[in-house]
């Protein structure tokens, strides 16, 4: 069979209605695409068994946020100072490029190299624009679209470039809503955008794209997870940073070895996995790289890509991240607002702390009326704000300093009930369009006949089942109306079609990715039953009319794992 390319596959998606250049009548513009009537509903449908999964198996809650973002969200994130990569312009025709997808093969990770080697790797290898060109300075283009909000100038505002920042904004409620205790997860799906510099990767690699992102608050001195021990048998593929080798081993291995940082980052390997061969992306062509310390984004502490074989390359779909406590801690230094857990001892434990005793003696003569508020003041203090043997009080919203006359430093015995510690977060985001692509690429079969087949799982196929009438006269159409409405009434999605030859009507509904075809003919009429093609064996049964809704239903069950 001929190798795919991507150049098929979006030859393919064009003419079934998968996905479309956007603003094709204009000419196109780079990074941005249209998905059609059958891919619109394939999102749809990865997107519901994701949500399957994270909401109703692993009991994440999901919010909606805002696409767009005031600037101190991004400062705070780090975006605005340092979500930027490296790009390089032709000073002959002003085409710009990322500058590491230019030394492509001539380094083993160019994702990981700094400006200055990048540069240098340029020079040594004295690489030039295709047009011949030669190539201006490295410089940094951060990738965030900026705008303004409101009229007159306005707020300065970006859109999103993750959709994980609205969940850690809103950290305080969904604390609240998650009964205050930890872990708790939190899923979003939406769009995020980034100005990237030269986007030629069709879906790969999108200006505005969609994403699936879950975030989940864990105990930082805890990061086991009860359902660990159900998938630390399985087997996983790893590139770990430390060799740059492709190894077959355990999940639980990889953690013993601390190759995987911990248990929870390993369950949500396996959950993504899982979630990425459901949606029928093949196992042989799925594996997960380490980032390299250099490579990895200003805000993690660990991360793996789950990468897909494409007719690309390797190429990441899903990043899976932990994030520790910097999302939370940047934006409660920036905000101010409390983004802490309250973590209850098993039992109140006795500490000794050293407080501050106010000498009320020396307070009261000196302060007057005043005294008694300073009091207050001094006994909700601890020790550490003693500065070179004062403290420093309010009186009338003046700032007064008062020397060891006015308070004493004692020891004290109290009962604490817990602790307030800053969550770390744990945080698979996935490329929605990426996953698309590697399921249709995955999905993509051309038979000996020059047909071509999309063998989508009959989970994520927008077109569940054809139904034809053998020919549209005699009774067979009103049988297969009736077929057609009663499952489209079981939220099965059809396709009615009576034009043409059977043939002709199966390679449509091949090339669509619908898994079933049914066939009302004379023999329907006698004796009720009707004949179900299967795409990928192309064998047909025959089964009774009544039974089609239950045989369809049976094949698109999905049990919650593990
Ligand atoms: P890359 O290195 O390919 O630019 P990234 O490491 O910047 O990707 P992340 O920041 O980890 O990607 O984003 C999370 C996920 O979002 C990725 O795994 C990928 O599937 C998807 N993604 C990121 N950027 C794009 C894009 N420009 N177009 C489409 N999907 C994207
Ligand atoms: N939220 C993960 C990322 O955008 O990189």
């Amino acid at each position: 069979m001929k190798e795919v390319t991507s150049g098929d596959v979006l030859s393919l998606c064009k003419r079934r209605g998968y996905i479309y250049p956007a603003y094709e009548i204009y000419g196109g513009i780079a990074g941005l695409y249209d998905y059609g009537p059958l891919g619109t509903v394939l999102k749809e449908n990865i997107v519901a068994l994701w949500r399957r999964i994270y909401a109703l198996q692993e009991g994440f809650v999901e919010i909606d946020g805002d696409n767009i973002g005031p600037e101190a969200v991004f400062k705070a994130s780090g975006h605005v100072d340092s979500f930027a990569d490296l790009s390089v312009t032709c000073k002959a025709c002003g085409e710009s490029y990322r500058a590491d997808h230019l030394v492509q093969g001539l380094h083993p990770n160019p994702d990981s190299l700094s400006a200055a080697e990048l540069q240098r790797l340029l020079r040594e290898n004295d690489v030039r624009c295709p047009c011949n060109g030669e190539l201006a300075d490295v410089e940094e283009f951060n990738l965030m679209f900026k705008t303004r909000i409101g009229p007159g100038g306005g707020r300065i505002g970006y859109l999103r470039p993750e959709t994980a920042q609205s969940i850690f904004v809103n950290y305080p409620n969904l604390y609240r809503y998650c009964r205050e205790k930890l872990p708790f997860g939190c899923i979003q799906v939406g769009r995020g955008f980034r100005n990237e510099i030269s986007p030629r990767q069709g879906v790969i690699r999108l200006r505005e794209f969609n994403m699936m992102e879950a975030e989940l608050f864990v105990d930082p001195e805890d990061k086991t997870w009860p359902r660990y021990e159900g998938i630390k048998g399985k087997q996983v593929r790893l590139v770990p940073n430390v060799t740059g080798e492709e190894v077959e081993t355990t999940y639980g291995e990889a953690v013993e070895k601390g190759t995987i940082g911990n248990q929870t980052l390993a369950y949500f390997m396996w959950v993504t996995f899982d979630f990425l061969t459901s949606v029928g992306i093949d196992p042989v062509r799925l594996r997960f790289r380490q980032h390299l310390s250099t490579e990895m984004a200003h805000y993690a502490a660990d991360c793996w890509d789950a990468e897909v074989l494409l007719s690309l390359g390797w190429t990441e779909v899903v990043g899976i991240a932990d994030r520790g406590c910097w999302d939370l801690s940047r934006h409660m230094e920036h905000s101010k607002a409390d983004l802490t857990a309250f973590k209850r001892y098993d039992e109140p434990q006795d500490v000794v702390r050293d407080a501050i005793r106010p000498k009320f003696g020396a307070l009261g003569p000196r302060f007057k009326g005043a005294a008694g508020d300073i009091k207050k003041q001094l006994e909700g203090m601890d020790a550490s704000a003693v500065h070179d043997g004062k403290v420093t009080v309010k009186v009338d919203g003046q700032d007064l300093e008062l020397d060891g006359e006015y308070f004493e430093v004692v020891q004290v015995q109290e009962k604490e009930t817990g602790v307030r510690v800053v969550p770390h977060v744990i945080e698979p985001s996935h490329g929605l369009d990426r996953i698309l692509y590697a399921c249709l690429e995955h999905a993509y079969g051309e038979k000996e006949d020059g047909y071509l087949t999309l063998g989508l799982k009959p989970l994520v196929a927008p077109i569940k089942v054809g139904v034809f009438p053998l020919m549209a006269k005699d009774g067979m159409e009103v049988v297969a109306q009736a077929l057609d409405l009663a499952l489209r009434e079981e939220g099965i999605a059809t396709y009615y079609d009576d034009s043409g030859s059977i043939g002709r009507r199966y390679a449509r509904m091949d090339e669509a990715g619908t898994p079933w075809c049914v066939t009302v003919d004379y023999d329907t009429l006698e004796q009720g039953d009707v004949t179900i093609r299967d795409r990928d064996t192309a064998e047909q049964v025959r089964v009774s009319a009544d039974d089609v809704v239950a045989f369809v239903k049976e094949r698109l069950k999905r049990k919650l794992s593990p």
